[in-house]
């Protein structure tokens, strides 16, 4: 099904033959389980479940070999710094390790564990190689933002009998406790505890030691002589681990906790199943290393092309986290024990580089989203093109092809924002080149797509074809920019090229060179409207050990590939996004960037969007996606999607068509196809499908404001942009684990997509008891539980929760850019007191401006009792807000519809016919009242099962303006004529 390498030969000439086949012919089940290590196949996984399963086992006395020496013990400037030593059976003399607690002013606390002899280079390396002795440290330069550490300097110490007691957090909410021996630390808040690391005892640093000598026959194998701790081989791969067995793993434990979230991407329930078998569990642990597992599936805890190893718990009234910041191998185990009340019980295990764990108390999803994005970063704000809709198959094959999906989509009305091109239009796989005979004009290409303000986005990958007369290779080469093997040659393997070179995005030089490769006068035929795709970036290698590069690689500073696996796409991202930003796009301008990855690690959501990968056009990935991305919500990294259609295979009209309206709320929505599958832009389906999916993109187009504004507030707060159910209701017990249906942003949109074979109703599940209107009819869905809601294929379910204001824009236009100067429609949904709230964000949508304060933020509030609708400014800057409001004064609202108006206003003139009245009262900006005549539109409900809707038109409102209208009088009986 895939693109597969033979075995390369290199002749004395160069490069020879690339044979790459392309064996499309079957197409496969599933992904190929044998090319992916099982924990037992991987040693310090098998070692360290191994090694729990002693530690649990009731006869084994387990007692953990950690202990704190307490004349060590510091606290210093928000950091309290101690020796942990490790007793090791057999041995006198115990393993120093580096223990640094770091308490931060928002009240996250960051536990490291290092290890005394490898920071000191104090070890010899086996073989030859020219790694780095030490434990890898640098995943905080990437993962973290720059000025991460702000620390909290009231930190409260006490130590007592063993125990050390820090006080810590705003408020000083929240305590350490500090267990000397055996070590661990319990976390509380509100006096109770939320988190325990080393809760069972399963912390296990494996210490540095030489290789053993091979025992003489007869004789036991030393215990130092650790299982699977050197070399390694696996799929006729050997792993040389110059630094021996390194793992580190730590038990946390989540006491009252009955779910657990994040730790994406696997394609799996919401809720995190529990791992060591038994009914519904899995048998293996969840695993974070990046891997090109094409046609994965669905339902299990194998890796995927992203690792965020961040971990929510959440509990009726709590919700706390962690992140185990390591970028190596890692496998995630997870149990829950249930007594009175359910525990959740993990445990980490990595393979090489620091213990490195951060802990956050909440106690709300919003409080712990907002402490992890103060670390990681929040979402990046995008352009505003990207939330629009994206076309992409690999592979539009020429000029005239994008051409003519161009001239379709706009025959038939269906709106998209940017065209994407594949691998194939590249000149022989040589990224910055274009293919001489099918892409030959490419900047007229670029300018013809820009007449409708669209974009084109090229994949670029990190491998570099190794090929002669390709400036880019030769200059990878010369300017020693790219991965090394071990022995410090420059690496070589296969992808999509055939044989060749990967840039190590980790260099700060091979930045800058990247950032050189962009440049207008450099790649040749791009434009202001080009923007970036880069896929493989785990990386993928076809001939490497798991379809990635041997661990044993060595990237800048020396470090080997093991340690910083899980980064390397998220660092040739960062490359990438500085790349397009560094671009000079005239008048002294930044453009904002626009960088999709498939590889990714925390951090990433500052730099762009991701996909979930390789799924297939089956109902059953389609299910998938929704968990996935809101999983991606959860770990901050919301700006995600998944291949709408589905990439291997072909989708029947059905399933192409769901997946459209499932796919208008993926934060990021793009189709896309196998280049072996067939064509089906959406204009292709035919009817009265091809309808169906224009409405859908349509309605994705008119509440583009609407996702905009959720942007905002990710990027403010690390709110998610689709929320499940658990994160909109955190009280919500029974809806804890549901991910089937999603929010948006703050809209009070609820959508619950329909995600099988012929099926035409679904429930959906309501939190609490307000009201809840169907989108389309107003029918009211009320009570708490689980509705029935019709879905035939044309009918996208979707209910808005009364409380409620939703921006839109209502004109169908054939691309975001050309909605830019479009006025906007208020949807009030009045709740069950008649009340509504809402906001709006609004900036250029491309430049950087905001920055300076070029942006509208404003609050809407409906107030039933007093029947006013007011908009009320957000900025935080006066003066910027009063330039920008000039700059922006052409944009309106121009319609008002109220859903459920009879909640707050006397409808029944209106209803009846007997009142005509028109005059709205409104006060702007200065407090001067105007009286205005509205245009009103009137519809009752058509029972008591539904809503009415009362529509105020050419409102003129002006976005950026302080205005209360007045509704008092609307519905108003009209006077008789003689009182006239
Ligand atoms: C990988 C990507 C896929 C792309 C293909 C060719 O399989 O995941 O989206 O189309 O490579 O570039």
């Amino acid at each position: 099904m895939r693109v597969s390498a033979l075995s390369p030969s290199n002749s004395a000439g160069g490069l020879t033959i690339l044979l790459l086949l392309l064996d499309f012919i079957t197409p496969a089940a599933t992904v190929k389980h044998e090319n992916f290590k099982t924990c037992s196949q991987s040693g310090f996984c098998r070692r360290n479940r191994a090694f729990a399963d002693h530690a649990l086992t009731p006869e084994s006395n387990w007692v953990s070999p950690y202990e704190i020496k307490e004349n060590t013990v510091l606290l210093q400037n928000g950091i309290l710094s101690a020796e942990i030593l490790k007793t090791v059976p057999g041995q006198t003399e115990k393993v120093v390790l580096p223990l640094n607690i770091n308490f931060q002013k928002n009240g996250a606390v960051r536990v490291t564990i290092d290890e005394l002899k490898r920071t000191k280079g104090d070890i010899v390396l086996r073989g030859e190689s020219k790694a780095r002795k030490e434990r890898y440290n640098e995943a905080e330069r990437w993962a973290l933002i720059p000025d991460w550490d702000v620390r909290d300097d009231k930190v409260v110490y006490d130590n007592q009998k063993g125990q050390i007691t820090l006080t810590f957090g705003p408020e000083l909410k929240y305590k350490a406790i500090v267990t000397v021996y055996p070590f661990n630390i319990k976390f509380e808040r509100d006096g109770e505890t939320h988190v325990v690391l080393n809760d069972r005892g399963l912390m296990n640093v494996e210490h540095w030691r030489a290789q053993p000598a091979e025992p003489e026959e007869g004789k036991e194998k030393s215990p130092e002589d650790l299982d699977g701790g050197w070399d390694e081989t696996f799929g006729g791969n050997t792993d040389t681990k110059p630094r021996g067995p390194e793992a580190v793993s730590m038990d946390i434990s989540f006491p009252g906790y009955d779910h657990v979230f994040g730790i994406p991407s696997h394609a799996t329930s919401l809720s995190l199943k529990t791992t060591r078998g038994g009914e519904g569990a899995y048998e293996e642990p969840y695993r974070l290393y990046n891997a090109d597992v094409f046609e994965y599936i669905v339902d299990s805890p194998m890796t995927l092309y992203g690792s965020i190893p961040f971990m929510q718990a959440h509990r009726k009234g709590s919700s706390v986290g962690v992140l185990w910041l390591n970028a190596a191998e890692t496998w995630v185990d997870v149990v829950k024990e249930k007594k009175t009340k359910t525990d959740t019980k993990t445990h980490w295990v990595s393979e090489s580089g620091q213990l490195d764990v951060w802990v956050f108390l909440g106690p709300t999803p919003q409080t712990l989203y907002k402490a992890y994005g103060e670390l990681t970063g929040f979402t990046k704000m995008p352009p505003s093109f990207a939330i629009a809709y994206h076309q992409c198959r690999w592979n539009y094959v020429s000029e005239d092809d994008v051409k003519d999906v161009d001239r379709k989509f706009d025959k038939h009305d269906i709106p998209y924002d940017v065209i994407w091109l594949d691998i194939e239009y590249t000149d022989g796989k040589r990224y910055f080149t274009f293919d001489p005979l099918t892409f030959k004009e490419p900047e007229k290409m670029m300018k013809n797509i820009d007449k409708a303000e669209r974009k084109v986005v090229l994949i670029i990958d990190p491998h570099i074809k190794n090929t002669e007369n390709y400036p880019v290779v030769e200059e990878l080469k010369s300017k020693d920019l790219a991965v090394k093997d071990k022995s410090g040659d420059i690496y070589e393997g296969w992808c999509w090229p055939g044989s060749s070179h990967w840039i190590d995005a980790f260099n700060p030089a091979a930045i800058e060179w990247w950032k050189s490769l962009f440049k207008f006068d450099r790649f040749k035929g791009t434009a202001k409207n080009t923007y970036i795709w880069n896929d493989m970036n785990e990386p993928s290698v076809f001939n490497g050990p798991e379809t990635t590069m041997p661990k044993d690689n060595l990237h800048f500073g020396n470090w080997e590939h093991r340690d910083l696996h899980n980064l390397n796409g998220m660092t040739f991202m960062n490359a990438t996004h500085q790349a397009l930003e560094a671009r000079d796009v005239g008048k002294g301008k930044t453009q904002r960037s626009f960088v999709l990855t498939r590889a990714f690690f925390a951090g990433a959501q500052r730099l762009g969007a991701m996909w979930t990968g390789d799924n297939e056009a089956k109902w059953e990935h389609l299910q998938a996606s929704l968990p996935m991305l809101l999983s991606q919500g959860i770990a901050g990294f919301p700006f995600s999607g998944a291949d709408v259609g589905g990439f291997f295979g072909n989708p029947s009209k059905e399933l192409l068509t769901r997946w459209y309206q499932s796919g208008i709320w993926y934060p990021f929505f793009r189709a896309h196809a196998h280049i072996d599958a067939k064509r089906r832009e959406p204009y292709l389906t035919g009817e009265p499908y091809t309808s169906i999916i224009r409405d859908a993109i349509r309605l994705r187009y008119a509440l583009l404001p609407a996702w905009y504004t959720a942007f905002h507030r990710a990027s403010k707060d690390g709110m998610p942009i689709i929320r499940p159910n658990f994160v909109a209701h955190p009280d919500d017990e029974e809806g804890f684990a549901i991910d089937d249906q999603a929010y948006i942003g703050d809209t009070g949109l609820l959508v619950k997509p329909v995600v099988g074979e012929g099926v035409d109703k679904v429930d959906i599940h309501l939190a609490d008891d307000e009201i809840y209107y169907d989108y389309w009819t107003h029918k009211i869905y009320q009570g708490k539980g689980k509705k029935e809601y019709s879905a035939p294929l044309e009918k996208i379910p979707l209910l808005m929760r009364g409380g409620h204001i939703i921006p839109r824009r209502d004109r169908p236009r054939r691309s975001s850019g050309l909605m830019k100067h479009d006025p906007f429609t208020l949807v009030l949904v009045l709740n069950k007191r008649g009340h509504a709230m809402g906001w709006l964000y609004h900036d250029d949508g491309e430049s950087f401006d905001y920055k300076q304060g070029a942006y509208i933020h404003r609050q809407f509030m409906y107030n039933g009792s007093r029947k006013t609708l007011s908009s009320r400014d957000l900025h935080k800057d006066r003066a910027a807000a009063e330039t920008y409001k000039k700059a922006a004064s052409a944009l309106q609202i121009e319609k008002i519809v109220i859903v459920g108006a009879s909640n707050s206003l006397d409808t029944s003139a209106l209803a009846e016919g007997r009142s005509k009245a028109k005059a709205i009262l409104v006060e702007d900006d200065n407090g001067k009242v105007k009286e205005w005549h509205a245009s009103l539109g009137y519809t009752a409900a058509v029972d008591k099962d539904h809503g009415d809707v009362l529509v105020i038109k050419n409102a003129k409102l002006k976005i950026g303006n302080d205005w209360t209208i007045y509704l008092e009088q609307v519905g108003a009986e009209d006077k008789p004529k003689d009182e006239l």
